[in-house]
């Protein structure tokens, strides 16, 4: 069967090359002609573990194309998927405008029966607007992706489900025949209208950021009356109903997709006629979790951060990506910066993006690096490279040894033996 995948960002990229690995023909295309140039070379423009090398054997063994020719992938591909950036207004609505272009080429270019297949995100109706607007013969199925950056491959080979929303019978085959390895596997299918696939997406993302805030209110209180947020998360996720996952306390969520799903779906909400207040609340409670981080640096340097060294290890909006999109810690570094501090800091992928961002950070070469002669170093992003620090050399080059965990990565005793002022959440 031959795929047609329209976008080149890392679900599209990463779902052109895991379909190929399924053994399908499938031709990514991308409007960025400097993007898809890269691409067949076997160059990715993008920090996703495991995917250059997925991408690289896919095209040697001739199952994966690249190409810039969206109406050629159009007509020459039974299934089209549609994985083009779906970003945030300033309304918080969803900016439509790179999916109606698409659909407009479709509208175009569907010559003959096709599978319209969203992955992106979208909001609930799109799928029937697209069918109505393309107005051909096609069927339009919203396959949603639960891709975590920084484990996307993993998360499409091993997904824990598939949501298929169809309306016709021969789209849900079609769909059931490209996801057969899966279905071997006996991966659970949900399948589903259209509307309720569309609305699993968002559901899952909103709940997830939901879960975060809660443990990060619930650390704030631990503060309040002297427990200890890794035992109550624990506890807690002892209980099957609950479950130990996103129960991590930090300085809120970040990323391309919660911060700008769960805005969409407040718009989308209040569109309809539906106010969703439990939303609007974890958005409220999710910018206020970062103020409280900038907060405890600042309280930690005894309220006055103007003229010192701040060292902040990780500056992308979490492990194992250079995505800095909504990045809790480059905002911390901005607000930093606002209040008259010096910013150094370290991160392992993230440094170009943040650069281009916050050039005013002294962009250093390692940990030790960021905490060489610094008042204070913030644990912002716990990648692997810092969660085994040399607390010893850290303690030895520090100017004063004040260290503030915000991802709850290291032992308060131990640092604390060291002579360290150590701040954290909740315990
Ligand atoms: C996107 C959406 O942002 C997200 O909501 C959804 O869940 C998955 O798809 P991402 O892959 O990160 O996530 O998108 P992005 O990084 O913005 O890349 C989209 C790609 O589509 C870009 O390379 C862009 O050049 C390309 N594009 C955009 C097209 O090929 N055609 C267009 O008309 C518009
Ligand atoms: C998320 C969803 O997990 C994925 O299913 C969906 O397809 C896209 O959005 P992603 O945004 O890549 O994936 O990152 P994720 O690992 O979910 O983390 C999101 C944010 O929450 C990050 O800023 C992370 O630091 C934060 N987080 C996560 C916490 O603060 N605590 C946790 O316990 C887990």
């Amino acid at each position: 069967m031959h795929i047609g995948v329209i976008g080149t960002g890392y679900v599209g990229l990463v779902t052109g090359a895991c379909l190929a690995e399924f053994g399908l023909d499938v031709t990514c295309v991308d409007i960025d002609r400097e993007k898809i140039e890269l691409l067949k070379k076997g160059i990715i423009p993008i920090f996703e573990p495991g995917l250059e090398d997925l991408v690289k054997k896919n095209l040697k063994e001739g199952r994966l194309h690249f190409s810039e020719d969206v109406a050629s992938a159009i007509k020459n591909n039974l299934v089209v998927f549609i994985t083009v950036g779906t970003p945030p207004k300033s309304d918080g609505s969803c900016d439509m405008r790179y999916v109606e272009s698409v659909a407009e080429m479709i509208r175009e270019n569907a010559d003959g029966y096709k599978v319209i297949v969203n992955k992106s995100t979208v909001p609930v109706g799109t799928g029937r607007w697209m069918k109505e607007f393309v107005n051909r013969n096609v069927d339009v199925v919203s396959n949603p992706e639960f891709l975590r950056e920084g484990a996307a491959i993993t998360d499409f080979m091993y997904p824990e489900r598939v949501i298929i929303g169809a309306e016709s019978e021969q789209a849900i085959a079609i769909m059931k025949d490209i996801y057969i390895p899966l279905y071997l596997k006996e991966t659970p299918f949900v399948i589903t209208s259209i509307e309720t696939a569309e609305l699993i997406k968002y559901a899952c993302n909103a709940y997830l950021a939901l879960k975060i805030t809660f443990i990060n209110e619930i650390a704030n209180l631990c503060e309040y009356v002297g427990a200890n947020v890794d035992d109550v998360a624990r506890a807690m996720g002892l209980d099957s109903r609950i479950g130990s996952k996103f129960l991590h306390p930090g300085p809120g969520y970040g990323g391309s997709c919660f911060p700008k799903d769960i805005k969409a779906l407040i718009s989308k909400s209040k569109e309809v006629g539906y106010d969703f207040l439990l939303l609007k609340t974890t958005v409220e409670v999710n910018q206020r979790q970062r103020e409280i981080a900038v907060k405890k640096i600042i309280d930690a340097l005894s309220g006055e951060v103007k003229g010192r060294v701040i060292g902040i290890l990780g500056l992308s909006f979490k492990p194992n990506t250079d995505d800095i999109r909504e990045s809790p810690a480059l905002y911390i570094a901005g607000r930093l910066i606002e209040e008259g501090a010096k910013v150094k800091a370290f991160d392992p992928a993230a440094m170009a993006n943040a650069k281009s961002v916050l050039p005013q950070i002294r962009y250093e070469k390692n940990a030790y690096g960021v905490a060489e002669k610094a008042d204070a170093i913030v644990l912002a992003v716990e990648w692997s490279q810092f969660r085994r620090l040399d607390l010893v050399r850290i303690s030895r080059i520090m100017k004063e040894r004040i260290f503030v965990d915000l991802k709850n990565v290291y032992d308060k005793k131990q640092l604390q033996s060291l002579g360290f002022k150590y701040v954290c959440w909740g315990r």
